[in-house]
């Protein structure tokens, strides 16, 4: 069957997210296990509850369609989740290794604010205005993770840094330095 326009579209994306939301639901209690931090271990918990509700607000969506939320995998979610699970396989320092997670995450939450973005804006050119609402919670809801990850970042990094002057004195200073 030809795709016949951008309802296909709509369709096509929404599945992915579906997809890319329930291999988070998989992949979020694996980082939360590796990290060392308490409140970035606590951040992933949050955000898997989040994301369950992510995975609802879709199965809402696809219900008014009268469309089955199966049938796509997203290999976007699929190499974002291999390249988180190769951090949590270093052998790693502690804050580095949190360090690492946070990237790891971050670079989820940019691939879920770009495929929310896209999916209301077809929602919207589509009178879809329910879908509208719900698409933008998630779309808040992903944003905000992603600037509580950089709050932590700020923290962890350097904690990171230090590690590594403890272990190598002078290098890291120098290497900032080196950087300003
Ligand atoms: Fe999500």
């Amino acid at each position: 069957m030809p795709n016949e326009g951008l309802k296909d579209l709509y369709v096509d994306e929404l599945k992915d997210l579906y997809s890319a939301e329930n291999q988070l639901v998989k992949a979020l209690p694996k980082m939360a296990k590796a990290a060392a931090s308490e409140e970035l271990r606590q951040g992933f918990e949050d955000h898997l509850e989040q994301t369950r509700q992510h995975v609802q607000r879709l199965e809402k969506i696809f219900k008014a369609l009268d469309e089955s939320p199966k049938g796509k995998k997203c290999v976007g979610m699929e190499g974002l989740v291999k390249e988180g699970s190769e951090v949590m396989e270093e052998d790693f320092e502690d804050a580095v290794k949190d360090a690492a997670l946070i990237g790891a995450a971050q670079r989820v939450e940019h691939y879920e604010i770009a495929a929310y973005g896209t999916a209301s804006e077809f929602a919207r050119i589509l009178g879809e205005s329910e879908h509208v609402l719900l698409l933008e919670q998630t779309l808040e809801e992903e944003k905000e993770t992603d600037e509580k990850l950089t709050e932590l970042a700020k923290e962890i990094n350097s904690q990171a840094n230090e590690e590594f002057e403890a272990k190598e004195p002078g290098k890291a200073r120098k290497a900032a330095k080196r950087v300003a």
